[in-house]
């Protein structure tokens, strides 16, 4: 009797200790991982606890593992790939295929003039079999390329798409199944609400599906804010993915609290004046409380979509484990403080963090 008087009076501790095993019904709970972060133990200390699946924030880059031709420098993500299987998480490779974080000898032939297509997609099939056969088995999926569309629905232009053509992407996807035919294989992009981009990349799905080319999920990365993206449309380009028949991840979710700032005052030449840099940076000391509310409820909103869509939806990823480190704090401007996760700048548990760990058992 004694032991279940215990149970019940720790069970609230006990049950939501950790982040994923609140969601352990629903889906992966995932959180991007920096290179210097892998052997920080606070940090990892926190990964263990509350994530079962990681992503290298960058260091899995084409310029991070062969900077230079045919010389792989694999000890980061051999790290990686250890502490992953020692902890028992699943590992997301990010990312096979991007118009950024390439090395300089890719587009080029060796006098320097733009590489040509056959060659092109021979270094590519030798860099995936490489690096995705070195894996083969370890990495649960591959973000086999990002970002190929624009919000008009075009191709995005990019090196790839001048030497190779529109067909470099699922050349990208064929090569990766055959060098990990078990890996899971992903399309992963941003601002999938807007609706001709949406139409280009369920195109490209439909596409890739009926050539019977293995496509397995799409990536919607979830770098919103406060009031971006609309809740409903959100929740209607979820529902239209998973039509598709494949899996839905929300591959890179932070929360801006911070305004956003208009075109003329992002450009490198842009001028702010003092005041209205204040504006655009309000919490340099800290985050108000009411802010920090508004970031708790705004995640709740965010992952009441998400569990709505369990069924289709299999990760969520937070693109950063604390708000010392994340992107946000420079895009789209450089040097702002912003608090954009769910762990403080000390790695205090936000407001937000309790809130998402109750979730599931409130609804
Ligand atoms: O840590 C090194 C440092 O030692 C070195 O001195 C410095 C100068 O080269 O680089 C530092 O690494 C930088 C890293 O961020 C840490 O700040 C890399 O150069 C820089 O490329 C890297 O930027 C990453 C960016 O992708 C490009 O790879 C960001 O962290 C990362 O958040 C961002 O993530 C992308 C996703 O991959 C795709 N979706 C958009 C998202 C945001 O841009």
């Amino acid at each position: 009797m004694k032991f279940m008087l215990v149970v019940v009076l720790l069970w609230p501790f006990l049950a939501f200790a950790d982040l994923y095993k609140a969601y352990k019904n629903h889906f992966d709970i995932g959180v991007s991982v920096s290179g210097k972060q892998l052997f920080r133990d606070d940090k990892i200390k926190v990964v263990n606890k509350n994530f079962n699946s990681v992503t290298a924030e960058y260091s899995m880059k084409w310029n991070f593992v062969e900077l230079e031709q045919g010389v792989y420098n694999f000890n980061w993500t051999d790290s990686f790939i250890d502490y992953a299987e020692n902890n028992n998480k699943n590992v997301i490779g990010h990312t096979l295929v991007w118009h950024k974080s390439n090395p300089e000898w890719l587009f080029v032939d060796a006098d320097g003039k733009p590489e040509t297509k056959e060659k092109l997609l021979r270094k590519l099939e030798y860099h995936i079999n490489t690096y995705v056969g070195r894996y083969r088995g370890k990495v649960k999926g591959w973000d086999v390329v990002n970002e190929a569309f624009n919000f008009d629905g075009s191709y995005r232009s990019s090196r790839w798409l001048d030497i190779i053509g529109e067909d470099y992407i699922e050349k990208a996807f064929k090569f990766a199944h055959q060098a990990d035919p078990d890996a899971e294989l992903y399309y992963n992009d941003y601002g999938l609400v807007n609706p001709k981009k949406q139409d280009a990349v369920v195109a490209l799905i439909k596409r890739l599906k009926k050539k019977g080319i293995p496509i397995h999920a799409v990536g919607i990365q979830g770098h919103y804010s406060l009031t971006y993206p609309d809740l409903k449309a959100l929740d209607k380009t979820i529902a239209r993915f998973a039509t598709l028949g494949i899996k839905v991840m929300i591959t890179e979710l932070d929360v801006s609290v911070l305004p956003f700032p208009g075109q003329e005052e992002r450009g490198e030449d842009a001028v702010i004046s003092t005041e209205r840099m204040t504006a655009l940076n309000p919490f340099v000391e800290q985050l108000p409380d009411d802010v920090e509310q508004q970031l708790a409820d705004r995640y709740v909103s965010l992952f009441k979509v998400f569990l709505k869509h369990h069924k289709s939806v299999s990760r969520v990823t937070f693109w950063g484990i604390t708000d010392a480190h994340n992107w946000r704090n420079n895009w789209p401007l450089q040097g702002r403080t912003d608090y954009p996760l769910i762990f403080d700048r000390s790695l205090k548990a936000k407001p937000a963090y309790e809130a998402l760990v109750k979730l599931p058992q409130a609804l």
